[in-house]
């Protein structure tokens, strides 16, 4: 919805549709003046992210969040100049949680407020604090989406390809729970990956070198828990492990290159390669991509780590995006679960 109204002061981003509830400060100008950030751990018992528990968990924490940014940014909720929340996709229970302290501030205080799709968030990250400009390609790896990107501008995306089965941080966290640790897998893996041996187990790369640039994950993952499986009983020792997490990280990061040199080729006009997402934060899948990236003569650009998994910065940030265009939602706007970024709009 276009405003037309100017926004004057630093915006509010609340981040609550997953597990992990967030709240930060920006200006205009991209200065973090407050984040504050918890991950619920209530879900490790579960391996995996229980809805219901996840939406009671932001009901209870969000408001102190919130009273915490304000406080650390020295300003009183009237003094923002807008309110932005994660308004899909991901999980409903959540969103409906972020999505309505959001109105309930906005509504008090009669400051626009900005429905964040968290993709487009995770989209526009690399740009605070930097000059990069549109159009750049966009890698987005997380637990829930595993996609290639055309930046054209805010609000203006074009996927070029996508996975046909799972993302790529599932993948890692259900290799990291057939390999016993703890949930979420992929930091765990990382850890133990340091110590394994990357060669040791030849794991399929699914669709490498093939036309386009899908992504598909379950193959590779049946085949790691082919091996698992195969092993004598109490022989998955910890060395072993470590090599089969290493191996698989290894062909995750070949994967993942293959399939950007492809995207980098449907997207000749791109000189930029950014990488967002929860998975970018693994050294491995860096220097690939990095790797790739120089072989073709763009950049790579990374977001800081707590900038790549999700957060409440990038989405007060996307707010800001927005209401420097004049962008604003209305109140009634519902959350929503599925929300792809091509059904966005910039107007
Ligand atoms: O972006 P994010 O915080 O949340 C989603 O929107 O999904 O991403 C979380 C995902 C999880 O699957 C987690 O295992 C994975 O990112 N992840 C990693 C690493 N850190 C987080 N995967 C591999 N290596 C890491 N260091
Ligand atoms: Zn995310």
């Amino acid at each position: 919805m276009q405003t037309g109204r100017p926004f004057a002061g630093p915006v509010l981003g609340i981040e609550s549709s997953c597990d992990e509830t967030a709240a930060a400060i920006v200006t205009a100008d991209g200065a973090v003046l407050a984040e504050a950030l918890l991950s619920q751990t209530e879900h490790a018992a579960f391996g995996g992210v229980v809805p219901e528990i996840a939406a009671r968990a932001h009901l209870a924490h969000l408001p102190g969040l919130v009273t915490r940014v304000a406080d650390t940014a020295g300003l009183a909720l009237r003094d923002l100049g807008g309110i932005a929340a994660s308004c899909g996709p991901g999980l409903i229970g959540g969103l409906i949680v972020g999505s309505g302290v959001a109105k309930g501030i906005a509504l008090a205080c009669n400051r626009p407020f900005v429905a964040v799709n968290h993709l487009e968030a995770h989209a526009l990250t690399a740009r605070l604090g930097t000059d990069l400009a549109f159009p750049y390609l966009l890698l987005l790896v997380s637990g829930g989406h595993c996609q290639c990107v055309a930046v054209d501008g805010v609000g203006r995306y074009r996927k070029l390809g996508g996975t046909i089965d799972d993302a790529v941080g599932e993948a890692f966290d259900k290799v990291g729970k057939l390999l016993g640790l703890s949930w979420p897998g992929g930091p765990a893996l990382e850890r133990l990956a340091a110590e394994g041996d990357a060669a040791r187990y030849a794991f399929p790369r699914p669709l490498k070198g093939r036309p386009g640039c899908d992504f598909s994950f379950s193959g590779l993952k049946t085949a790691v828990a082919q091996v698992a499986s195969g092993l004598p009983q109490g022989a998955l020792a910890r060395s072993v492990a470590a090599d089969i997490a290493a191996s698989f990280q290894h062909a995750v990061a070949e994967v993942l290159a293959d399939r950007v040199a492809h995207a980098a080729e449907m997207m000749p006009e791109a000189r930029v390669l950014v990488v967002a997402g929860g998975v970018a934060a693994n050294a491995t899948v860096r220097r690939a991509l990095s790797q790739v990236a120089g072989q073709r003569g763009m950049t790579l650009l990374a977001p800081p780590l707590r900038l790549c998994t999700d957060n409440a910065v990038m989405v007060a940030w996307a707010g800001i995006e927005r209401l420097r265009l004049g962008l604003a939602d209305k109140l009634d706007v519902a959350p929503r679960p599925r929300w792809p970024l091509e059904e966005l709009s910039a107007g």
